[in-house]
């Protein structure tokens, strides 16, 4: 299964994916695209000898024209997933139209709950006893597809922002190359 990965920031997700299922388990990340052309995420990509794009917006006329571009970027890759990895710019619905049933995100926290921006902030701030990670499909709303996977976490009284945060990342990092690697399992046996 060729795969795409669109990501803005640390990539540190993205690096999970080339260190846990990338050339093995069916999948070969074969491009990684970004909005911000100084990600590092494009730096571990190059690392990985894996080609790269930017398209920053400002490249373009607007949001729609850019994820045309992507779009396009994305078709020639002949990839059958796009995986969503810290990428934070909502995508056109003509973007998620196009590739229905082909996108999927990881998020922090037990959606419904927090979608959106700060979620590990919003699960402190509410007093919550646990919060999680969710991968799931992309629709055109922001973090409403259906879920493929969740992952609870109790939080523990007087846990820092810090210390959830990065125990959040860590289960981030082993379940979205397992369902990464779960959706390539199943496109190879029909
Ligand atoms: C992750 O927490 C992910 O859930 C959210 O953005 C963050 C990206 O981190 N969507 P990284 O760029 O993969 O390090």
């Amino acid at each position: 299964m060729r795969v795409a990965v669109l990501a803005s920031g640390e990539g540190s997700n993205l690096q999970a994916i080339l260190d846990n299922v990338h050339e093995r388990h069916n999948v070969e990340v074969v491009l990684v695209v970004s909005d911000k052309p100084d990600a590092r995420a494009l730096d571990r990509a190059a690392a990985a000898g894996i080609a790269t794009a930017t398209f920053p917006l400002a490249d373009f006329p607007d949001r729609e024209a850019r994820d045309r571009a992507i779009g396009e970027r994305i078709r020639a890759a002949n990839v059958g997933l796009i995986v969503l990895a810290g990428y934070m710019a909502i995508l056109s619905s003509a973007f998620v139209q196009r590739f229905d049933g082909m996108l999927i995100n990881v998020h922090p926290s037990l959606l419904p709950k927090y979608p959106g921006l700060r979620a590990i902030e919003q699960a402190l701030e509410a007093g919550d006893d646990q919060t999680g990670v969710t991968v799931h499909y992309v629709d055109e709303g922001v973090d409403t597809g259906e879920p493929i996977a969740q992952e609870l976490l109790g939080i523990g009284p007087g846990e820092s922002l810090e210390q959830l945060t990065e125990r959040i990342h860590a289960v981030e990092h082993r379940l979205l190359p397992e369902v990464i690697a779960q959706l390539a399992f199943a496109r190879s046996n029909g």
